[in-house]
């Protein structure tokens, strides 16, 4: 009897301990994290909304980040995008140089190690639809990051508006020089297989790649970053 009673006090008590932090995983995104950014994909997402949001789309964020590079991020943000946010109202002239846009103009928000915890928590609940990220879409294996080099450097012109290194490529789009510790592979190969489902407004564009080249691409991509 005693025992079953303990065992029922540890369960309650385990319970409401799991469910705050998700509660405050919520509350902390309610609070300082919503203003900026969107949760929950919007029935209308068009070019406007676009051109105004102050931050990235973080609605599929669990099918985006790993889980470890996101925990380390909210508690020490770095920079992402070297000439501001990328959208028109926000980018300035002077890229490379100190920030553009207002949302841009002091470092983002930083969380202690719980809160950063709580938050990704939630953050990994919210997937992509299976037709937006495609489960295993890359292939580990079917090509090397030497294949994609050279394509991603030169041949195929991502490098203009990306820097796969730190000061090497161009700084008009998020650097994926972390881009391997960042986001997951499936992510990587379905956002350059078709860039429009992701963004309707953004400037990368869509190509028809072969699967091979989306392969090569993909696999370059995930060796940037510690996480060889
Ligand atoms: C004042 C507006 C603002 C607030 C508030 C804000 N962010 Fe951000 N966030 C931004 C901007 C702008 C960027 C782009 C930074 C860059 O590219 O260097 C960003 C980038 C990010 C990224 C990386 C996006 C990517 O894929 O490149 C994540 C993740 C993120 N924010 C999460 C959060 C979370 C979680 C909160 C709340 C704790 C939060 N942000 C609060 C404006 C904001
Ligand atoms: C004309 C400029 C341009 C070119 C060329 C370009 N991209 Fe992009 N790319 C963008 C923009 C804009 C985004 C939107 C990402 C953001 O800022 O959040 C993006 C996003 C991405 C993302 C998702 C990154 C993230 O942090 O969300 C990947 C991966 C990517 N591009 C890979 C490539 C590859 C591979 C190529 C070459 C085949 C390429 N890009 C060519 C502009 C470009």
């Amino acid at each position: 009897m005693l025992k079953s009673l303990l065992l029922l006090a540890v369960t309650i008590l385990f319970s409401m301990a799991t469910n705050s932090e998700c509660a405050q995983g919520d509350q902390l995104i309610k609070e300082k994290c919503e203003s900026c950014h969107a949760f929950v994909k919007p029935e209308k997402s068009d070019l406007s909304r676009f051109l105004n949001r102050k931050g990235q789309d973080l609605y599929w964020a669990g099918s985006k980040y790993n889980q470890d590079w996101l925990i380390r991020w909210l508690q020490a943000p770095s920079r992402i995008r070297p000439s501001g946010a990328y959208n028109f109202t926000h980018l300035s002239a002077n890229a490379g140089e100190a920030a553009s846009g207002e949302a841009m103009k002091s470092d983002h928000i930083r969380l202690s190690k719980e809160e950063a915890e709580a938050v990704t928590e939630q953050m990994m609940k919210l997937t992509a639809p299976a037709d937006v990220v495609e489960a295993g879409i890359y292939k580990p294996g079917s090509a090397t990051p030497e294949d994609g080099a050279p394509l991603f450097i030169t041949m195929r012109g991502c490098g203009s508006c990306h820097m796969w290194a730190p000061g090497k490529g161009g700084r008009s789009s998020a650097e994926l020089y972390t881009g391997g510790e960042r986001m997951k592979a499936d992510y990587i190969a379905s956002y350059i297989n078709n860039p429009p489902k992701f963004d309707a407004g953004a400037w990368m564009p869509r190509q028809m790649f072969s699967d091979s080249e989306i392969q090569k691409f993909t696999a370059f991509i995930l060796s940037l970053g510690n996480k060889k």
